[in-house]
């Protein structure tokens, strides 16, 4: 289970990552936070490209760079976005290409925590958003 401490220490992670997305052609800003098993916490905004393709969304920033510190198990996730130099009025879900990153590095009870402020969140799970996930062959898992 996750604290409410936890879960305010997210939030606040993700706010403060959000500060330093580069959203020139979007101009809706997004950050991310992680958990990791170890108790770390990994954070992320999304970053445009002119290439649009090439620009990455905030939740694969924060995975990927816990990832890349060695973490590969990650016991929650918090996203909060809005349009930019705004406060976010709104819940920012996740697209469907970063539930399927978590997938790989979340069980399927994570608890998944959108954010407007820290004292307005949503907190549901990665199966909530992603029921039927798409696993391929699931014995690579944990490698
Ligand atoms: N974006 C994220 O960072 N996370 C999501 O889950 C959805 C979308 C970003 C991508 C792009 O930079 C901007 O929001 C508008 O789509």
């Amino acid at each position: 289970m996750l604290t409410e401490e936890l879960k305010k220490e997210l939030a606040a992670a993700a706010m403060e990552a959000r500060k330093n997305a580069y959203v020139p052609y979007s101009h809706f800003s997004v950050g991310a936070a992680v958990l990791t098993e170890s108790g770390e916490i990994y954070s992320g905004c999304n970053i445009e490209n002119a290439s649009y393709p090439a620009g990455i969304c905030a939740e694969r920033t924060a995975i990927f760079y816990a990832v890349s510190r060695g973490h590969r198990r990650l016991r929650a996730v918090a996203v909060t976005g809005g349009q930019l130099g705004q406060e976010a009025d709104d819940f920012c879900a996740p697209c469907g290409i970063c539930l399927q990153v978590m997938s790989e590095f979340c069980s399927i009870d994570c608890p998944l925590i959108i954010v407007k402020d820290e004292e307005h969140m949503q907190c549901l799970t990665l199966g909530d958003f992603l029921p039927h996930i798409f696993d391929g062959l699931d014995d690579r898992k944990g490698e």
